[in-house]
This record gives structure tokens, C-alpha cells and sequence, in this order.
């Protein structure tokens, strides 16, 4: 069988090639800017047991993914972690699929203890949240008052452990903690590991987002290049969603999330996966296509290839241009929340 049989192409010439999997919609912090606690406090429903795709379900619709050409796969959530035997998720997605390049993206606050078994079972990075170093607005960033130095331990665990090169994500709102960009950034200079500034995005429709909240990227590397030059480098592959830059002394690299000020979706090959198996071609969608029913009826997998390959056919999406592109902002629409697809 011809491993790649399908190689879709959507409407706007982008092939498919990285999937992103939310294993649930639960979390233990409440940051601000992706579940604030009036919204997502404890009478908030979360998605019941039975509509969350099982292990099974999960590594089957990964393996009919990775005919479509699929070269990376992330797990999100919510929070990865806090669904039950994440590490045996890991080691039957890493047996269904031995050479796809296998990531998690976590807030790091269980990382001390899971990262030698998510190892062990097949995973090859992880991508930490970490928006400050400065304890009182890390605490206030997670909405659950977790301090850092934990985090910074699961990173710690998370590199011994061999889960690098670790990338550290951290949203920067103006007036929270764009002051902290500069230590942050040496604060993990000369590590290996790469911070990158993420522009504050209008995702969701809870967060409350406005305009003067973001902090464009480029002021970001005007205010870091206080520290030491900066130099651009290029994209390790295409489609690559942050902009990279390295300290001109060689003490290592950075990165910014450009999404408000310089949208990326030119290149976008990114399909999201949520808990409940709605596929989502944009982070910015209101609607998913669903996976689970056809799948629970008994659909084959050649039907389910057919299904998703033409999902990708017609796809479209282009939501952080056509944003950039006009003076006032969109309406918010009925748009999923972060929290349901991952990011
Ligand atoms: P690498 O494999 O390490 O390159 O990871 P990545 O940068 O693809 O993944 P990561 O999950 O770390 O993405 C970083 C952040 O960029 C996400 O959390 C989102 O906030 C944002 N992001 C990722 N993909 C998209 C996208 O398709 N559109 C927009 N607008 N933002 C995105
Ligand atoms: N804007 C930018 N990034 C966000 N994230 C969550 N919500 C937002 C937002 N509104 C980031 C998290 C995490 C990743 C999953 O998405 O910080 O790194
Ligand atoms: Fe949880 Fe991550 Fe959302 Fe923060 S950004 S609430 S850690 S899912
Ligand atoms: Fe891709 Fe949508 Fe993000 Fe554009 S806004 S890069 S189409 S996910």
C-alpha cells in the first residue's frame, strides 16, 4: 500500500501536513486569555466521557492522517496531561506511526513527574507554556496562582529527559507581562531551549481580546534587542509558524508568533483534531466536520479517508489575513474556543 495515498490539496494550493490532537478540553490553570474563570468556573460542562474519542479511535484516525501525508503530530488539549495514561496514548500513536515527528504542547505542570514516561513511550519533544518568569504575574497569567519555579522544573525534567529541543511559549499581553519579555528571554539564553513571544490573539469568544492588548512582534524584538543583537533565521521547513532569530553572540535562539501583525495562513498545512473528533481546518472556525459519528456507525477507513481528504479539498480558511486586512474588527462569531482544539 502506498503509504501516502492521498495528498490533498486545498482551495488555496496548501497541502496537508501537520495534525494537531486535543485529548480534552480540560485544564487545571485558567489563563486569562484562553479560560477565564468567569466562564470556565466550575458550573462550566466540559465534554462528557463518552463523547471523547478513545485511545483506539484516536490511533485510528491518526494512522488514516498519516496516509495524507501527515509529518507532524501534536497533542493538546486543554491540558494533555491531565487526561488519564496520556504515555499509553503516546506509545500506541508512536507504534501506528514510527516516523512522524510526535509532539506535546503542555502547561509543564506535571511534566516533572510524566516527562521519563512520555519518553519512554515514544515521544520526541514537548512545547511548554510559560508566559513569565516573574513569580506574582506567572500566578496571575494561570489563573490558579502555580508558581513558576514548578514549571520550571518540568522543563528541567522534560530536558533530562531528552524531550528537546524545548520550546517555550509565552502569549504577551501589554500591560500583564510585556515588561517581563527581557528576562525571559535571558533567562533562557545559552539553555538550548527557545522562548517564543506569541502576538495575543482574538481566539475564542470568552477572552475578551482587544486590539491595544497585542504587542506586535516587532516591538518585541525592538525591546529584546536591548539585551544583544539579533539576527534573522531562516524557516526550518515550510509552513513554519513562528519566526525564528538568533542572539548574534551565539547563545542561541528565539522566536515570535506573528498571527495578528503578519498572518501566516499563505502556508497554513495544519488540520486540528478536537477531543470529541470534530475537524477543524482553522483555529479560527465556528464549526467542526464531524469524525466520531461516521466513524462510531462504522464507517471504513478508506470511507474515512475519502471523508477527510475532501474536508481538506474545499477548505478555504484564511481567518488571521482576512482579519489583518480590515480596520474594524470581525465579528465575533460563534467562534470554538482554544481550549477546544488545542491552539
Ligand atoms: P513546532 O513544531 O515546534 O514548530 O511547533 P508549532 O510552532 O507549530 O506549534 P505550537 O503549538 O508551539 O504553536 C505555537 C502557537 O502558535 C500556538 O499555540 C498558537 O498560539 C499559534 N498557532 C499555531 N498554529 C497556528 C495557526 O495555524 N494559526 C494561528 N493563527 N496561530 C497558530
Ligand atoms: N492568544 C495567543 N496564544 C494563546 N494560547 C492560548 N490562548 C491564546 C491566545 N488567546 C496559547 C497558549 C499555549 C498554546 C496552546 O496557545 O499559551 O502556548
Ligand atoms: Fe490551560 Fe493552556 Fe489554556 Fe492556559 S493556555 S488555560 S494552560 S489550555
Ligand atoms: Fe491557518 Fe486559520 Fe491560522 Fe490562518 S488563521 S494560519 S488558516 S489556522
Amino acid at each position: 500500500m502506498n503509504p501516502t495515498a492521498y495528498a490533498p490539496i486545498d482551495r488555496l494550493g496548501r497541502r496537508f501536513a501537520d495534525l494537531r490532537i486535543s485529548v480534552t478540553d480540560r485544564c487545571n490553570f485558567r489563563c486569562p486569555y484562553c479560560m477565564p474563570k468567569e466562564i470556565f468556573g466550575p458550573g462550566y460542562e466540559f465534554l462528557p466521557r463518552t463523547a471523547i474519542l478513545s485511545f483506539e479511535e484516536i490511533v485510528r484516525l491518526a494512522g488514516i492522517f498519516g496516509r495524507m501525508g501527515l509529518r507532524k503530530l501534536r497533542l493538546t488539549g486543554g491540558e494533555p496531561t491531565v487526561r488519564a495514561e496520556l504515555p499509553t496514548l503516546v506509545r500506541m500513536l508512536r507504534e501506528a506511526l514510527p516516523d512522524v515527528d510526535l509532539a506535546l504542547t503542555t502547561n509543564g505542570s506535571r511534566l516533572a513527574s510524566l516527562s521519563e514516561e512520555l519518553k519512554a513511550a515514544g515521544l520526541d519533544r514537548v512545547t511548554v507554556s510559560l508566559d513569565s518568569v516573574d513569580p506574582e504575574i506567572c500566578r496571575e497569567m494561570n489563573g490558579v496562582d502555580f508558581p513558576p519555579e514548578r514549571v520550571l522544573e518540568g522543563i528541567d525534567a522534560a530536558a533530562a529527559a531528552g524531550l528537546g529541543p524545548i520550546k517555550i511559549n509565552a502569549v504577551v499581553k501589554r500591560g500583564v507581562n510585556d515588561d517581563g519579555i527581557v528576562d525571559m528571554a535571558r533567562h533562557f539564553r545559552g539553555t538550548g531551549q527557545i522562548v517564543r513571544f506569541i502576538e495575543y490573539m482574538d481566539v475564542g469568544a470568552t477572552n475578551g481580546w482587544k486590539l491595544d492588548e497585542v504587542v506586535p512582534a516587532r516591538e518585541i524584538i525592538e525591546r529584546l534587542e536591548q539585551v544583544e543583537g539579533l539576527e534573522p533565521v531562516e524557516a526550518a521547513y515550510l509552513g513554519e509558524v513562528a519566526r525564528r532569530w538568533r542572539w548574534s553572540d551565539g547563545s542561541g535562539e528565539i522566536g515570535v508568533i506573528t498571527s495578528v501583525t503578519e498572518p501566516f495562513c499563505g502556508d497554513c498545512t495544519r488540520a486540528r483534531l478536537s477531543a470529541e473528533g470534530s475537524l477543524y481546518t482553522c483555529l479560527f472556525a465556528s464549526v467542526g466536520n464531524d469524525l466520531r459519528g461516521p466513524m462510531r456507525e462504522g464507517a471504513t477507513d478508506e470511507e474515512l479517508l475519502e471523508r477527510i481528504a475532501g474536508i481538506w479539498t474545499v477548505r478555504e480558511d484564511r481567518y488571521s489575513e482576512l482579519r489583518a486586512a480590515m480596520t474594524d474588527d470581525l465579528p465575533i462569531r460563534d467562534r470554538v474556543e482554544m481550549s477546544h482544539i488545542g491552539g
